[in-house]
């Protein structure tokens, strides 16, 4: 158990803010390999302050080749808590180049050995609702039920409520489904993580996220929705054969169903979200005349609070 009087994750929202002002600098200029790179540079430079002995364990890079935090890569200052680590320095670094809403620089921590390391296997099949909806998800389940289901948990008609999906081909089965379902569809170009949380922040207008997107955000995103109360159920998604080989000598189970708890072991998670570009849940950062101003999210699942900081930076001298 981590230190109770400690809440890891403000150190964290010092790393988050601090990629979001150095990536929001290339908001639309078009280059996503800057936008990362910034990010990851930016970060660099303080996690060695973080005060816990961490392990990265979901870093990006096995989909992009970013300039990433490397898997296994050790941050913080060495000192206990032992900690495992995610990281997405953006998540959304082509909505930052193409200067579209919804991007955000990521961090979470979890005890050490409580996270998945879905290693070369970068997709996952996804379902996840807020805290009021738990218990109403199946991922096995035609997606009719499932939306039927929440609409029962939530006290509203199917056709009142919004699904989050990200547009993309191999999603085109669930949009159909929950079309013919009549529930309404919110498509995203990027960012699930963001796109999951919202489905447990009141007044965002998402009640359910569903469909194939990026295995290291699963985890992240657990994390989060652990800290909400909510639920979250994934498959790995292996693309082709070789995936699928590579799994069977990793000893990666492409059958089952794995819920929040496989994901992230962990009654002590800390998580931080700082926004590069406008989104729902978060604004992106505004560059001052001798500054910056960012707004974060921080969020603890021992005590589930949640935090919203507004924080101004003051650069030079
Ligand atoms: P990055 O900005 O880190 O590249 O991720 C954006 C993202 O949309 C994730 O939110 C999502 O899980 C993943 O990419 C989907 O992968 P793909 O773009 O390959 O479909």
């Amino acid at each position: 158990m981590i230190d109770a009087s400690r809440n890891l994750a403000l150190e964290l929202a010092r790393v988050t803010e601090a990629a979001a002002i150095a990536a929001g600098r290339h908001q639309g200029r078009g280059d996503k390999h800057a936008v990362d790179h910034a990010a990851v540079e930016a970060m660099r430079t303080i996690l060695p302050g973080i005060d816990a002995d961490g392990v990265v364990v979901i870093g990006e890079g096995e989909k992009d080749d970013a300039p990433m935090l490397h898997n296994g890569e050790r941050v913080g200052n060495g000192n206990p808590p032992l900690v495992d680590v995610a990281v997405d320095p953006v998540d959304g670094t082509r909505l930052t180049a193409e200067g579209q809403p919804g991007a955000m620089a990521v961090m979470a921590l979890a005890s050490r050995g409580s996270m998945l390391a879905p290693g070369r296997l970068v997709y996952m099949d996804k379902i996840a609702v807020g805290a009021e909806a738990k218990g109403s998800i199946d991922l096995d389940a035609p997606i009719a039920d499932n939306l039927a289901g929440v609409a029962r948990a939530l006290d509203k008609e199917v056709a009142d409520l919004t699904a989050i999906i990200l547009d993309r081909p191999r999603n085109r089965p669930h949009i159909e489904a929950v079309r013919r379902a009549g529930a309404r569809i919110r498509l995203i170009r990027d960012g699930d993580i963001s796109a999951a949380i919202a489905t447990a922040v009141a007044d965002s207008g998402i009640d359910i996220l569903l469909g194939i997107g990026g295995s290291p955000e699963a985890v992240t995103a657990a994390c989060a929705l652990h800290c909400l109360g909510g639920e979250m159920q994934v498959r790995l998604w292996p693309r082709d054969e070789a995936e699928r080989r590579y799994a069977d000598e990793a000893g990666l189970d492409l059958e089952s169903i794995i819920g929040l708890r496989g994901l992230v072991d962990s009654d002590d998670v800390f998580f931080a979200a700082t926004g590069v570009t406008t989104g729902e849940l978060l604004d992106g950062v505004h560059y001052t005349a001798d500054g910056a101003e960012t707004h974060t999210v921080v969020m603890r699942s021992r005590t589930g609070t949640v935090r919203f900081i507004r924080a101004t930076h003051r650069f030079g001298p």
